[in-house]
């Protein structure tokens, strides 16, 4: 089977269900803006059991070397009793199911939706390398794989959420910049710190030695330039373009200026999605090799 294809569906579960909890807590911390609309979140549920199902019958063929295409309802049966990946994945289907079923009734769901989002997001860390630390330090590494999910989560939804709102609403869009100064510092604080405890588990500084980096850790690396390109990103809206959409300047416009805090955002989001591209090839891979 393509390791292609793994790294490929995780990259969509990240990105899918870091979508599905960080927009519905955005609106929650930003009361002015629109809910998540409906159809979107079932969208994003849907989306989120499809590719676990696919993952879960991509990475059981895995284990037992058989073709992707053949289903075996045992095999199966048996990752998802007998696999931390397996449970992790049935707890994930229930919580997305009872998503699905929610926004097909309902858009008035802010917190219920962003709790099961949440949920389903956090699931993804038996999904990686942030279960594999045995235990005492175990807890540590896995906590911090958390903490990394929801931060990540936070990030990606809000950016998303400020690209659907420029468009229709500045006033609003103003008012939810200014709040997001405050959470997008906590989430990158979060991010980087969890990221460190993260690098700490999964490279053995003492087995590794002073050698060239290994395909892991370059990887990592340019994890980290992404992660810079963001941060800037993330301050020319904070510390110049916000601003100037709160100048509303005659020379400007609002028009104007909506336009290139939209183009930036965007830069910022298309660099997250290279991120999360990288973390999804970054946890099929052995860190010490
Ligand atoms: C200082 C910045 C950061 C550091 C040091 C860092 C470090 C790491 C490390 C070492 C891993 C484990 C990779 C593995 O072996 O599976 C990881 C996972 C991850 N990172 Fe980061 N990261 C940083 C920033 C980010 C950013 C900005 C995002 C997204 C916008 C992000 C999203 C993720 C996700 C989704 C995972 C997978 C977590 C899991 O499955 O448990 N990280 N990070």
């Amino acid at each position: 089977m393509e390791p292609g294809a793994i790294h490929l569906l995780r990259w969509a579960l990240y990105t899918d269900l870091g979508l599905l909890f960080g927009m519905p807590l955005f609106a929650l911390y930003n009361p002015g803006a629109e809910h998540v609309p409906r159809k979107l979140l079932l969208v994003l549920a849907i989306a989120g059991i499809v590719l676990t199902l696919a993952s879960l019958q991509l990475t059981s063929a895995a284990m037992a070397g058989a073709s992707a295409a053949q289903i075996d309802p045992q095999l199966l049966g048996m990752v998802v009793g007998q696999t931390g990946f397996g449970r992790a994945a049935l707890v994930r289907l229930i919580l997305l199911s009872a998503l699905a079923a929610i926004a097909s009734i309902t858009a008035k769901n802010g917190w219920l939706a962003t709790m099961l989002g949440g949920g389903a997001l956090l699931t993804l860390a038996w999904a990686g390398h942030g279960n594999s630390t045995p235990r005492p330090g175990g807890s540590i590494h896995l906590a911090a794989g958390l903490i990394h999910l929801l931060a990540a989560g936070t990030w990606l939804g809000a950016l998303a959420m400020f690209l659907r709102l420029i468009p229709r609403d500045v006033e609003v869009c103003y008012a939810a910049l200014r709040r997001f100064s405050t959470v997008g510092t906590i989430a990158v604080i979060a991010l980087a710190a969890s990221g460190l405890i993260n690098v700490v588990y999964q490279i053995d500084l003492d087995q590794r030695g002073w050698g060239p980096p290994n395909v892991y850790e370059r990887l990592l690396l340019l994890k980290l330039v992404l992660f810079g390109g963001m941060l800037v990103m993330a301050s020319i809206n904070r510390f110049k373009l916000t601003p100037r959409l709160a100048a509303r300047s005659a020379a400007t416009g609002i028009a104007e200026s909506g336009r290139a805090l939209r183009t930036s955002i965007s830069v910022e989001f298309t660099l997250a999605l290279a991120v999360l591209a990288l973390v999804g090839w970054l946890g099929t891979l052995d860190p010490a090799s």
